[in-house]
């Protein structure tokens, strides 16, 4: 029988336009907080020698954490570019590869970076107002925004998924999305680096 006032939390509510989700623990991520992700590495340095501008935050609300339990997070994603490539989250596996992800879209437009690292498989799916993506365990995934303004959307996990960033730090997603002639264009990392 479950208990129904163990949990920290069952209902709340969030404002579309901030991000802002009452009761969330927020992370912050500036540009500086995201060295090695972006692949022109020159274009990074001299954008932090302007400035440290936010990149993304996310909200999360962690319920329980029993078997069955979810975690979700909302994430805001501004947007802008570094060098051609558009803002981006660091991504990550989940800790339990297992662990599956659903996000759903609520505002602006973007995709989902995903990425089956044994394979390299890669596939880019649209995420943004009025779209769901299932992201599937053993997938490396990272949102993009690709649109003029912030991209928000929540993740739905399991509690115990965890997030596993230093697997995919260490080689980088291998596809990028550069803006080319107004467009989000997939590239090959190795065909990018030193070009764009
Ligand atoms: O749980 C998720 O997958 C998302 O809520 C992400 O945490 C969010 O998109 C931020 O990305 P990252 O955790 O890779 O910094
Ligand atoms: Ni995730």
């Amino acid at each position: 029988m479950i208990n129904l006032a163990q949990y920290a939390k069952l209902a709340g509510t969030y404002d579309i336009t901030t991000g802002e989700m009452k009761g969330a623990a927020l992370v912050r991520r500036h540009l500086s907080d995201l060295r090695g992700s972006f692949v022109d590495a020159q274009a990074f340095e001299s954008a932090l020698r302007q400035s440290d501008p936010l990149i993304y935050s996310v909200s999360s609300i962690e319920p329980g954490k029993g078997q069955g339990d979810l975690h979700y997070g909302l994430g805001v994603l501004m947007p802008g570019k570094v060098g051609a490539e558009y803002y981006l989250t660091k991504g990550h596996l989940h800790a339990w590869r297992e662990a599956a992800e659903v996000y759903i879209g609520l505002r602006g437009t973007g995709c989902i970076l995903l990425e089956e690292p044994s394979t390299g498989q890669s596939q880019i799916v649209p995420l943004g107002k009025g779209s769901i993506v299932y992201v599937p365990g053993h997938t490396a995934h990272r949102s993009i925004n690709t649109g003029l303004e912030p991209l928000v959307y929540i993740g739905v996990y399991p509690a115990s998924a965890g997030h596993d960033y230093g697997s995919i730090a260490k080689q980088n997603f291998r596809k990028v999305l550069i803006e080319r002639d107004g467009h989000p264009l997939l590239l090959d990392r190795t065909e990018v680096a030193g070009k764009v």
